[in-house]
């Protein structure tokens, strides 16, 4: 396994390019499985998530291929019904194959993939969704078994404690596209993700009304075609990438990304006192503030509130401004896995149920701290930047999920950090030597 040696105090200057969203580029992968004919995914990023999701498709059937770095071609011919726990249990978002595989085949048998460290991640919503569309739904062996040949189009309300759910309205459009008859989806999630997803499969042939409102109106159609596609750009890239300047850049630029996408971070940190320079649609500007940011209140909420997703690097930011704070965690209330490691480099931080109570200091301190979820590894790297003397962040694997080369993209602009093998880490500092 690898660590990230980060040299703390250097400050960020140039640009970086943003790369093709995660979170867009797995469902619409998995939608590629809704026909036989070829279709061509654009601006993919290079995660070892979308690479997962490519060995999925593989073993079920579909021709994989990267035609250019970042171009994926898919040809769903002849797939097969089984995506096994083998596969399934090392990504939680292979739950999206459900919806495609009932949709295109009437019958589905994807592995329930188990724990998640951000906190329980039920898919209730997902199978209600399907129960509304008149699917049989049969739970066995840690699978679910879809049976789809007599599903309908029905009225289906995906709004659940914690707001809508993304894969679960993902699953259940991509399956009512291919089924008889109107499905009015009710309190569908509304992130960018979603809304590139059903500009994908209206290219593919399906008819959807109310892209990018709670309220989905699909007319099932016989078939659907093959598509090239671009994915959006990564809004959390973007926003991480934004927070680091924030709290590092001499002058950070951050281009590719779609500025329209982070109103609620450009909101926040703005408030919070930070310089930020729209270019234009597709490029911003940020600067460090010479004098300290103000503190701020964050709430998380489903899109287009505070992005869940974001919680964790703007806690890191926080922990860096002096005065106090409150993150208050609406979609993932158990999310705080990186607060125990920020305050190993000396964050004040108390958790009371879902808020984080963060008395911001004017500086961490290096330490050897562990990633355990993809965004709390995101957040270690950003207190890193800024703290003094070494931090290693051990685990970084979680990182490889989902950001595309953050090492290269932040060493281009002065970040000194290293990935290492974990045999190079001075055994005294390496919890996981003893
Ligand atoms: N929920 C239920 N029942 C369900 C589904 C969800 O109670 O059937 C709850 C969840 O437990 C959570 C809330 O509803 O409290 C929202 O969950 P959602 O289903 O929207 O999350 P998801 O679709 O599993 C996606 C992203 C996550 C992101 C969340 C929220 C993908 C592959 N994953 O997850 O991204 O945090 O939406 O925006 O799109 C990440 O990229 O690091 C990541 C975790």
């Amino acid at each position: 396994m690898d660590v990230m040696r980060i040299e703390g105090g250097n400050p960020l200057r140039g640009s970086i390019p943003i790369s093709g969203s995660k979170n867009a580029a797995l469902p619409a992968l998995a939608a590629t499985l809704l026909t036989e004919e070829p279709c061509i995914l654009e601006n993919v990023p290079d995660l070892s998530d979308i690479r997962f999701m490519g060995k999925i498709l593989h073993y079920l059937g579909a021709e994989v291929e990267q035609t250019e770095a970042t171009t994926w071609k898919i040809t769903a011919a002849n797939v097969a019904p089984r995506a096994p726990y083998e596969l399934v249990r090392k990504m939680r978002a292979s739950v999206c194959l459900m919806g495609p595989l009932a949709g295109r085949l009437k019958r589905s048998e994807v592995s329930l993939p188990g724990g998640c460290v951000i906190g329980p991640r039920p898919i209730d919503m997902h199978l209600k969704g399907f129960a509304g569309l008149g699917m049989g739904i049969n739970i066995e062996n840690g699978y679910v078994q879809l049976e789809a040949s007599r599903a309908r189009g029905n009225h289906i309300f995906l709004g659940g404690r914690h707001g809508s759910t993304v894969t679960g309205t993902a699953n259940v459009l991509m399956a009512a596209v291919l089924t008889p008859g109107k499905t009015l989806i009710e309190c569908a999630a509304c992130e960018p993700e979603i809304v590139d997803l059903c500009y994908m499969l209206k290219t593919m042939g399906a008819d959807i009304e109310g892209i990018g409102s709670p309220i989905l109106i699909v007319r099932g159609v016989d078939k659907l075609h093959g598509c090239t596609f671009k994915i959006l750009p990564d809004r959390i890239e973007a926003g991480t990438y934004l927070i680091a300047g924030a709290m590092a850049a001499e002058k950070l630029t951050l281009q590719n990304m779609r500025v329209a996408d982070q109103a609620a971070l450009i909101d926040k940190l703005r408030e919070a006192e930070v310089s930020i320079e729209i270019d234009s649609p597709t490029c911003i500007t940020v600067r460090k503030s010479s004098s300290p940011l103000r503190p701020v209140d964050v709430v998380t909420h489903p899109h287009p509130g505070f992005p869940t997703d974001l919680q964790a690097q703007m806690s890191s930011l926080l922990s860096v401004t002096p005065g106090l704070s409150i993150v208050t965690e609406k979609v993932f209330p158990n999310r705080f896995m990186h607060v125990p490691e920020l305050q190993r480099m000396g964050a004040d931080i108390a958790i009371e149920g879902p808020n984080a109570i963060i008395k911001g200091k004017t500086s961490l301190s290096g330490a050897p701290v562990m990633a355990s979820d993809l965004r709390a590894s995101a957040a270690l790297i950003l207190a890193g930047l800024v703290a003094e003397g070494v931090t290693w962040v051990l685990r970084i694997y979680h990182l490889d999920r989902g950001y595309d080369d953050i090492e290269g993209k932040l060493k281009a602009v002065g970040a000194i950090m290293n990935r290492l093998p974990e045999s190079e880490m001075p055994k005294e500092l390496n919890p996981q030597a003893a």
